[in-house]
């Protein structure tokens, strides 16, 4: 029976498909954008392959993205298909991916953990636990996970930079800043060209305030980020992150219109309202125009994509992205239904219609709020949930802007309370309040 590259069987009569997969699962575990191309070659050599199907369900249900969820149900559909045939390890495979797909995210990664437990270098069972873990605000199980299979692994394994960049990028987020960095500068230093593990170190620094360290760091590194996907933009949206805290704003709209919303790119062209590129650009605008910045008609395009994915919860944390551009640009209606569609949305029963539900819901409607001048109304809405928007998913370093409205709306409203409690859930991070930009004057203003 053939074997994967960590040596666990596959069920494929094609050595075409076998190396085919290998190229695949190399290419997700280091975010490069040839994935779907090497994705493509595996189908067509063994379409009868069920993890290879499972596979391309697991990549397709990746971009968080409704118009591509049919796709991935006739991916997995192939992969029950061919199931029977498979080993058991495959087929705990095509059971995660149907419960992805039925909006089960606890079920999803119990399975993956459930693989990890037998096969501890199960690299793709690996790395999607600690991608959802993270995209459903579960930092202590992306830790836990990658701790669990880590005696297992060693240095000779391909794919051991993706478990010590997994690794960092989880104590990060958990505040261990010194055992984290270390663990990605080996992934680093292991490959230049590791793109998670440059990512997790310069989470670390921005979270340390070190701004200089974190753009010599990231352009030390930027000639190996070629073959990555939109990974890049958002390296370079760390990089203006620096920039920010440094009020270096022009470079920040020069990196913004050349590098990680530039819409002339290959990589934007080919997923114009690509999740994490929408993320990058709508919280950069908002974070520059807090300090007086002109964001010009950069707010308009978003708008547009955020108008074509209207009823699309499927990334929770986005949607207070989108709403941001439509309530930047004043559309009024397409707000109105934005909420409409994630009010159908958190009707359901899955456990994301929950997440939208509790927390993007009022933080959305915050977000209009806000922009409405209605600051004592976003308060109302965010206060409940202000310390529990992690379970949006993403980072620290991303949710920073929603604590920025909270804070401006609190500002505004002469809420010394407010202001008071926002700065002490922000005084919880190794970065000075009184240093960071967003923070600093409100600090002043409200520290007697
Ligand atoms: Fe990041």
């Amino acid at each position: 029976m053939p074997q994967d590259m960590h040596g666990l069987a596959i069920t494929t009569s094609s050595p075409e498909a076998a190396a085919a997969f290998d190229r695949t699962l190399r290419s997700y575990l280091n975010f490069r954008i040839d994935a779907r191309e090497h994705l493509t070659a595996m189908v067509k050599a063994d379409p009868e392959f069920a993890l290879g199907q499972c596979l391309k369900g697991y990549l397709t249900m990746l971009l968080y993205k409704q118009a591509a969820a049919p796709a991935a149900a006739a991916a997995a559909a192939e992969a029950r298909r061919f199931a029977p045939g498979a080993t058991a390890r495959e087929r705990m495979h095509v059971d995660a991916l149907e419960a992805w797909l039925a909006d089960d995210m606890p079920r999803t990664t119990q399975i993956w953990e459930a693989i990890l437990a037998e096969y501890p270098t199960d690299a793709l069972a690996l790395r999607l636990a600690h991608y959802v873990y993270f995209w459903t605000g579960r930092a202590p199980d992306m830790l836990a996970s990658a701790e669990r299979v880590r005696p297992k692994w060693s240095r000779e394994l391909p794919g051991y930079g993706a478990l010590l960049a997994s690794l960092c990028f989880a104590h990060e987020e958990l505040g261990n800043y010194a055992e984290a960095e270390p663990l990605g500068r080996e992934a680093v230093e292991i490959d230049p060209t590791d793109l998670w593990g440059t990512h997790a170190v310069a989470h670390v620094m921005e979270m340390q305030g070190r701004h200089g360290e974190g753009i010599d760091w990231l352009a030390s590194l930027e000639r190996h980020w070629e073959p990555g996907n939109n990974i890049r933009h958002h390296l370079w949206w760390h990089r203006a992150l620096y920039h920010y805290e440094r009020r270096e704003f022009d470079t920040v709209l020069a990196l913004y219109d050349k590098e990680f919303r530039n819409l002339d790119s290959p990589l934007t062209k080919m997923q114009p309202d690509f999740i994490i590129d929408v993320q990058n650009a709508a919280s950069m605008l908002f974070r520059l125009e807090r300090q007086g910045v002109d964001a010009g008609r950069r707010w308009a395009e978003i708008a547009d994509k955020a108008e074509t994915r209207i009823g699309d919860c499927l990334s929770p944390f986005t949607l207070p992205h989108w709403m941001m551009a439509l309530a930047a640009t004043g559309r009024a209606d397409a707000a109105r239904r934005a909420i409409e569609g994630m009010e159908a949305f958190a009707s359901g029963a899955g456990s994301t219609a929950a997440t939208v539900r509790r927390v993007a819901l009022p933080v959305c409607k915050a977000v209009l709020a806000h922009r409405r001048g209605e600051h004592t109304a976003a308060l109302g809405l965010l206060r409940p949930v202000i310390a529990e928007t992690q379970r949006l998913g993403g980072s620290h370093a991303q949710h920073d802007v929603l604590r920025q409205m909270f804070l401006d709306s609190a500002v505004h409203a002469g809420r010394a309370d407010d202001v008071k409690a926002v700065l002490g859930l922000v005084a919880h991070y190794p970065a000075p309040v009184d240093r960071r930009v967003g923070y600093a004057e409100a600090a002043r203003q409200f520290s007697h």
